[in-house]
């Protein structure tokens, strides 16, 4: 089952509790925190993490856009977060830091900018329960996806399914009712989406029919049939 991660980058800063009930049924509540250097925008960090994570039932995804994760990270698995995503990019001992997340109870996750590709990795899948895939530049909500990412999503579900792992394919930007479907064929299987779901009249219909898009898409994509 496809799995519909809203991004509260795109909600009201100002009400995140309400925010996280608006999308009730979600998979996870995309966190993305960024430190105005890894990437060009500044938003939260860990004490707004703890705080959301005793306001809503909704497991964390943290994604974090910052540099020096080998330091951070760690303490958004102790603060709860579900799933916390390093920027590879950014970590100096990225199976070290896998270990510690996963140790902490945490699952670990590894994103790509656009143009990181995935092959020098593949020896890492294993430490990993998520790769995230970013779909645009990483830094801000509502920029329009980048389709020449496909090939590489399709690259990755290859490596994820030649080594029989049981990852999870995460895309993040631009990921709407116009693109899910391109997505999902191509292999993902996590979707993160901000402006499309916090711009619709009812968030958490937006992340019901977002999900049902990815369901049919992803019944009929190549990657599945061949499993
Ligand atoms: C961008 C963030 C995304 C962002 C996606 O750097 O990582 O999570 O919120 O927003 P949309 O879905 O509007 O592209
Ligand atoms: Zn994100």
């Amino acid at each position: 089952m496809p799995q519909i991660c809203p991004s509260i980058l795109s909600a009201d800063f100002a009400r995140l509790a309400a925010e996280a009930e608006a999308v009730r049924g979600a998979d996870w509540l995309h966190v993305d925190v960024m430190d105005n250097h890894f990437v060009p925008n500044l938003t939260l960090g860990l004490p707004v993490v703890e705080s959301l994570r005793k306001a809503t039932d909704i497991p964390l995804d943290c994604h974090l856009m910052i540099e020096d994760p080998d330091r951070w990270a760690p303490q958004y698995a102790e603060a709860g977060a579900g799933s916390v995503t390093f920027h590879v990019e950014a970590a100096s001992a990225p199976i070290r830091l896998a270990r510690d997340l996963r140790a902490l109870g945490s699952r670990a996750s590894m994103a790509l900018r656009p143009a990181t590709p995935i092959e020098p990795y593949e020896d890492l899948l294993p430490e990993l329960d998520m790769v995230l895939l970013m779909t645009v530049e990483p830094g801000f909500g509502g920029q329009s996806f980048l389709d020449i990412m496909l090939p590489k999503i399709r690259r990755t579900r290859q490596l994820i399914d030649r080594h029989g792992l049981q990852l999870w394919l995460q895309v993040d930007g631009g990921v709407s009712a116009s693109t899910i479907e391109r997505c999902a064929d191509a292999g993902a299987d996590v979707f993160v989406a901000g402006s499309a779901v916090y711009g619709a009249d009812d968030p958490a219909a937006a992340v019901a029919a977002l999900r049902a898009q990815a369901k049919t898409a992803t019944e009929s994509a190549p990657w599945v049939r061949a499993l």
